[in-house]
């Protein structure tokens, strides 16, 4: 690792995206190329007994209509929590069974994507049904305790001393239940493949977080050889966990495309994605918590319901990051899953701790107005050192630096504690809140190879998918300083199956997994140069190197794992699959951290609540690209106004699937409900973690977000929020 901060690059490729020449999954035309769509199931749980395709079939234009009766050669997909490759074990259309409502029932496929569509509406479909539980509260819905549900990585309740006696010794305590819709995360560019056969061999162009997983799901169901895939994905027009494994539609393009010859696009439309990909859960969680009469923890009890499906457990990994947010003197977890009749939950920005942080934050806030103490000032005193769970150091921690700073330019002691006591000039309630969050340190191996030609250009491909987030602007940041190069000699090439393995990128460990091995091949490649045997001067480039040499061109590789990994690891990604590690690694445990201050106005009459100012302080290790980083820390709270005032999947009791399933009702914030927005960086490089001294930014800039707010609805009006998405009738 070089010292020192990385200086601020433009993002590499914002050119090609503003002039439209980053070319997406599915902007791609091959010669020939047929469109489909799908028609999709109109009940809750089911089975299809018969489907009428003659006034589809009639429709001119229509070239395949794929149903289950003809989709027998095909395998379902396999769970990514089951060492597969796909959100859910359950695959629409290869079954005549209907899981929910809205799920694919047949693909059209069509010359024009107008013939598909309307021919889809014309299919006749006749169904057996069966009653169905579309939500966590629905009559039906059974808790199955988490620690009983069947999985390939159990994850255990966490206990670590005797919380119920101390909760119930305490002096000062707070039980509250915090409950949260499901969420549906919304990327600009909807789900969608185009699917090419060039006699046996398939290139699928798909925009996805993880070209490994299309490319050996794809070969696992239909039964070909992986090498004969392809997967292409250089940009993704967002991901945020939607995109994280194979979808529906994949493997039915490909086999409509080998059926017909021809190359098929299929683009799911919107309101299709919110029944048919996965989504936030929704979640109820009980948090007890204890203080003594100076205000450090004594015990917290935590326990969650989770909403799964009812043919997958998506695990609930809540508890873990609840475990870590404080020192408290004893902690205690149980978490339940929920089997409702929807496509499996998933991974959503901050798939756990967005949750996590809105009950145990809130929680810290209501003990804080119990003991009559500052909220920045009980969460310095209950800051540790020291993972409670494991009794590991972590291996860097600097939330209270991030509290102590994000005060001061928040302005902090402006507040006057009380609620509502203060008011601005026109009469709105004015609330100041704080909240922490924070979010598993997590790496991975990652393979890296790097080419240096003797014309300046430096080549490098890399484990890893650029969803917006930056990774290829750090990635010329990095490159360049190593190799002592301008970023824009450097191209990288990413989410491309024609170079190293494709892993799964989330989790917030893109950077963390994929900069090291870049580091390491920059590395190979300065020794590869240096055996040259040229003599060239000190800082010399990889090109007057070459030059020297009389070389055209070197090419190296190279291999990093994450602490406590070995080489088995690469075998895991090297087929496609995920192979993260962390928090917990075998001699510290590591986090990355945000504290958030916010600002409301709450008008006290229609009590419409506006958020004029935000100031996030981050621990994120290392930042490799300040000016993506600082852009993820801004998205990440804009989502978290979202979050906390807007997003709610409503569901339909009566018939089962989502009532407002596009985004003119599914509301996000605009433009208008944004105001000042300020972060900064403590750029810390953590020591141990992994070389680069990476952490992990993407999810953990939109963790606190949410209880921040509603604490500062708190200080505004007296009301404490205790479900999201906060609403105005909550607060009358
Ligand atoms: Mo993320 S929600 O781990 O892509």
């Amino acid at each position: 690792m070089k010292a020192g901060p990385y200086a601020e690059i433009p993002r590499v490729d914002a050119y090609e995206k503003v002039r439209g020449r980053a070319i997406y999954g599915t902007d791609n035309n091959p010669a020939g190329l047929a469109h489909g769509a799908f028609a999709t199931a109109t009940i809750g749980k089911g089975r299809i007994t018969a489907m009428d395709l003659s006034e589809a079939q009639a429709v001119e234009g229509v070239r395949l209509i794929v149903t289950h009766e003809e989709t027998e050669s095909l395998q379902p997909a396999r769970f990514i929590m089951q060492h597969g490759f796909a959100f859910q074990s359950y695959s629409p259309v290869l079954t005549p069974h209907v899981a929910y409502r809205g799920q694919p029932v047949a693909l059209v496929v069509a010359d024009t994507l107008q013939a598909a569509i309307e021919a889809a509406s014309h299919i006749r479909v006749s169904y057996e049904e069966e009653p169905f539980t579309p939500a966590l509260d629905s009559e039906g819905a059974d808790p199955v305790p988490q620690a009983e549900a069947a999985t390939a990585w159990p994850i255990e309740d966490i206990a670590v001393g005797d919380a119920e006696a101390a909760y119930a010794a305490a002096a000062v305590k707070v039980d509250a239940t915090y409950t949260m819709s499901t969420q549906h995360q919304n990327p600009m560019e909807l789900i969608g493949t185009v699917a090419a056969w060039e006699g046996e061999h398939l290139t699928v162009y798909e925009g996805t977080q993880n070209a490994g997983a299309c490319k050996f799901g794809l070969a696992e169901q239909l039964g070909i050889p992986a090498e004969n895939i392809t997967v292409i994905s250089p940009y993704i027009g967002g991901g945020f966990g939607q995109k994280n494994t194979t979808q529906s539609q994949l493997v039915l393009a490909a086999f409509a495309a080998r059926e017909l010859g021809r190359p098929v696009k299929v683009v799911v439309p919107r309101r299709q994605i919110f029944h048919d990909s996965s989504f936030r859960p929704a979640t109820r969680q009980r948090v007890r918590l204890s203080a003594d009469s100076t205000g450090r923890f004594t015990a917290a009890l935590y326990e969650i319901d989770a909403q799964t499906s009812m043919h997958d457990f998506f695990q609930s990994e809540h508890a873990d990051t609840a475990a870590r947010h404080y020192g408290y003197g004893a902690f205690r977890s149980f978490a339940r899953l929920v089997p409702t009749d929807t496509p499996t939950p998933g991974y959503m920005r901050a798939p756990f701790e967005h949750a996590t942080a809105f009950a145990i934050e809130s929680t810290v806030d209501e003990l804080a107005y119990e003991l009559g103490m500052d909220p920045v000032q009980i969460r310095l005193l209950n800051d540790t050192k020291i993972d409670i769970v494991s009794g590991l150091p972590h291996s860097s921690r600097h939330i209270s630096t991030c509290l102590r700073r994000g005060a001061e330019m928040f302005g902090w002691d402006r507040r006057t504690p009380e609620p509502r006591s203060m008011v601005a000039e026109n009469g709105d309630l004015i609330g100041m809140g704080v909240a922490i969050g924070l979010y598993v340190g997590a790496g991975g191996p990652n393979r890296a190879s790097i080419r240096a030609t003797r014309n300046g250009a430096i080549e490098i491909s890399l484990g890893v998918h650029e969803m917006g987030q930056g990774i290829r602007t750090a990635v010329a940041n990095v490159v360049a300083r190593h190799l002592n190069v301008a970023p824009e000699s450097v191209t990288a090439i990413l989410g491309d199956t024609r170079g190293v393995p494709q892993m799964l990128t989330a989790g917030s460990w893109g950077s963390a997994s994929s900069i090291p091995a870049a580091e390491a091949a920059c590395e190979a490649l300065r020794e590869a140069l240096d055996a040259l045997g040229t003599n060239a001067p000190e800082g010399a480039s990889p090109a007057e190197i070459l030059a020297l040499a009389d070389r055209d061109e070197l090419s190296v590789n190279a291999a990093t794992f994450a602490p406590g990994q070995n080489k088995e690891a690469l075998g895991e990604i090297d087929t496609g699959h995920v192979a993260p590690t962390g928090p917990v690694y075998p001699d510290f445990v590591t986090y990355s951290y945000a504290a958030h201050f916010v600002e409301v106005r709450v008008e006290p009459t229609t009590r419409r609540i506006r958020v004029p100012r935000v100031v996030s302080m981050l621990d994120c290790g290392r930042v490799l690209s300040p000016r993506t980083a600082r852009s993820q820390a801004i998205s990440g709270v804009v989502w978290g106004i979202g979050g906390a005032l807007r997003e709610a999947g409503e569901v339909d009791e009566r018939y089962g699937g989502i009532l407002n399933a596009d985004i003119a009702e599914y509301l996000v914030p605009v433009n208008a409900d944004i105001g000042s927005i300020e972060v900064g960086f403590i750029d810390e490089p953590d020591p141990l973690v992994n070389r680069s001294g990476v952490k992990g930014l993407g999810e953990v800039v939109l963790v606190g977000v949410a209880p921040a707010i509603t604490n500062a609805v708190y200080h505004a009006t007296g009301i404490r929020a205790r479900h999201l998405p906060v609403r105005i009738e909550d607060l009358i």
